[in-house]
C-alpha cells in the first residue's frame, strides 16, 4: 500500500511511533495520531499537519469511540498501525515479577488493542473494498530473548493474531505488515548513557537503528505488501535458524541470556 493521499492512524506520541507519523505525513498521508499522552500526541500532530486523538488504546470503549469519531469527522480509515505496548518491566521480569494486572495491560495495551482495531474496522473497511493493517511488534514475537516474559508472550500472540488476520482476510482487500524491529533508539529502549559497562550492554543490544530508519524500512515494505517486515536483516537469518532446528535455537538463546543477566 502506498500511503499518499490515504488516511493513516498511529499511535505515536513519542519513539518509533512518532516517525511513522511523520513518515506518512511526508508521503502525502492525511495522518491521525493516537496516545495516551495528550501533551505529546498533540505536538507530534501539529509538527507533521495531523490530527491528534488521546486515547488509551487498552481500553476497548476508548479505542472503539476514537475509531468512530475519526471516521465521522475525518474519513474512512485506509491504514490503521498498531504502535502502542508496555515494556512490562526489565529483562528480568519472569514469572514472579508479573503478577495478574501487569499481565493484564500487557494483554489489553500489547495484542487486545490489535483485535479490538481488526474487529471494528475489518467490516468497515471490507464494505468499502479493503483496508491495510500495520502491527508493531518486536524481534521479541519472532524469537524469546531477554526481554520480559509479558512482552515476550503478548508480542508472539500479536505475529499469530497478524497471521490470521492476512490468511483470513486478504481474499476480501485486507492487507496486513507486521514490522518486527529488534532495538530501535526510543525511550522505550532506555539506553544508559556510554560508559564502559554500557558498551558491553550496547554490544549484546546489537545493531540499534534510529526510529527514521525504521520507519523508511517501513514505508518501502508497506509499499511492496510485504507481510513480516524486518529491519535488521539479522533477525531473518535468525528466524531461519530457529525454524531449522528450534533445539538449537533454544540452546544457544538460554546461554546468551543467561550472560546478560550476569552481567
Ligand atoms: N524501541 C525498540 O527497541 C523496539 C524494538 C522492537 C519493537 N518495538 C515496538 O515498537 C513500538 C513502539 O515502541 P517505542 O520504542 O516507540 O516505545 P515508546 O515507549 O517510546 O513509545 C510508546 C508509545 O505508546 C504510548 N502508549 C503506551 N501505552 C498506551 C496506551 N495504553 N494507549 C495509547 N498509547 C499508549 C506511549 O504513551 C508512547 O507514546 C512498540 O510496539 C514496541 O514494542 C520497539
Amino acid at each position: 500500500m502506498k500511503v499518499t493521499g490515504k488516511i493513516a492512524v498511529t499511535g505515536g506520541g513519542q519513539g518509533l511511533g512518532a516517525a511513522l507519523a511523520k513518515r506518512f505525513a511526508d508521503d502525502g498521508a492525511r495522518v491521525v495520531v493516537l496516545d495516551l499522552n495528550a501533551e505529546t500526541v498533540r505536538s507530534v500532530a501539529a509538527a507533521i499537519g495531523g490530527r491528534a486523538f488521546t486515547c488509551d488504546v487498552g481500553v476497548r470503549e476508548q479505542l472503539d469511540s476514537a475509531i468512530d469519531t475519526i471516521e465521522d469527522v475525518i474519513g474512512p480509515i485506509d491504514l490503521f498501525c498498531s504502535n502502542a505496548a508496555i515494556f512490562g518491566g526489565d529483562g528480568s521480569s519472569g514469572l514472579a515479577e508479573t503478577p495478574d494486572a501487569l499481565w493484564e495491560s500487557a494483554i489489553n495495551i500489547n495484542l487486545m488493542s490489535h483485535i479490538w482495531a481488526a474487529t471494528k474496522l475489518v467490516p468497515l473497511m471490507e464494505g468499502r473494498g479493503g483496508g491495510y493493517f500495520l502491527q508493531v511488534l518486536s524481534a521479541a514475537g519472532l524469537i524469546t530473548g531477554p526481554s520480559p516474559l509479558s512482552y515476550t508472550v503478548t508480542k508472539h500472540a500479536g505475529i499469530g493474531f497478524a497471521e490470521w488476520l492476512s490468511i483470513n482476510h486478504r481474499h476480501n482487500g485486507i492487507g496486513v505488515s507486521c514490522l518486527c524491529p529488534t532495538a530501535v533508539a526510543t525511550p522505550q529502549l532506555a539506553l544508559p548513557a556510554a560508559n564502559e559497562e554500557d558498551e558491553r550492554i550496547r554490544a549484546q543490544v546489537g545493531l540499534i537503528q534510529t526510529p527514521e530508519e525504521v520507519a523508511d524500512i517501513t514505508i518501502r515494505g508497506l509499499a511492496e505488501e510485504t507481510f513480516l517486515i524486518l529491519p535488521n536483516e539479522r533477525l531473518g537469518t535468525s528466524f531461519l535458524h530457529k525454524a531449522q532446528d528450534y533445539d538449537r535455537c533454544l540452546d544457544h538463546t538460554a546461554r546468551r541470556v543467561t550472560a546478560m543477566r550476569v552481567m
